[in-house]
């Protein structure tokens, strides 16, 4: 594994100064497939209260905001991401409808049943007790809640040089197992793009 790999995977995992910024900017737009599959299936509108694990640079609150003006918390482990996305959300943070801290998903702040939704988008790689982090997402979700999962498939992760240390890929029975591990009834999956990425939709 080269070091330039390593220090790739380390900045995916945990985004910090200039680069973070840079690659988090670049992921922006080689991922639209993947915020627009999140954003088509949970249909934001104004009373629902959205949690999103692992927010980068903000980008998915921005799009979740200009269609609905509803409440959306989210946590991220990289405080440099936490700033920058702060800046990019200034409008929501500033209405009291957006809340951006930092924070870890296997030791979530949250009580129980607080959330409709709750979303991450390439963010399940790094985490660092899996099945810690999805128990405590279904704790937070309110009955009937619905977690995004938004992924990219193993094969699309296997083709990048960067990949082969710092992630964990899973397969779709994984993440069905994994789910129910943790307690989900009901666990789907959408094609998000062809041969791309993966939608986990897991209901509580
Ligand atoms: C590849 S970036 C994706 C950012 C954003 N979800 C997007 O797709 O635009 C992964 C993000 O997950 C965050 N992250 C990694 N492990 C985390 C954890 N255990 N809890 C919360 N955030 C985490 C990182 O700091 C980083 O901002």
């Amino acid at each position: 594994m080269s070091k330039l790999g390593d220090y790739w995977a380390f900045q995916c995992g945990n985004p910090r100064g200039i680069v973070g910024k840079i690659m988090i900017g670049a992921m922006n737009i080689a991922n639209k497939v993947m915020y627009h599959g999140i954003i088509e299936n949970i249909k934001p509108s104004e009373e629902m209260k959205i949690l999103d694990v692992g927010f980068g640079n903000g980008y998915l609150e921005k799009l979740i905001y200009r269609i609905a003006k509803c409440s959306i918390y989210g946590i991220d482990i990289s405080e440099d991401m936490v700033k920058i996305a702060s800046k990019n959300n200034k409008k929501g943070i500033s209405n009291g409808d957006i809340h951006l801290a930092i924070g870890d998903c296997c030791n979530l702040v949250f009580e129980n049943d607080s959330f409709d939704i709750v979303t991450t988008m390439n963010t399940i790689y790094f985490w660092n007790d899996t099945i810690q982090g999805l128990k405590e997402i279904y704790r937070v979700l309110k009955e009937d809640g619905v977690f995004y999962n938004a992924v990219l498939t193993k094969e699309s992760l296997d083709k990048v040089f960067y990949t082969k240390n710092g992630f964990k890929k899973f397969e779709k029975n994984e993440y069905v197992e994994m789910g129910q591990q943790a307690g989900f009834r009901n666990i789907s999956f959408k094609n998000l793009g062809k041969n791309y990425g993966l939608l986990v939709i897991y209901e509580k």
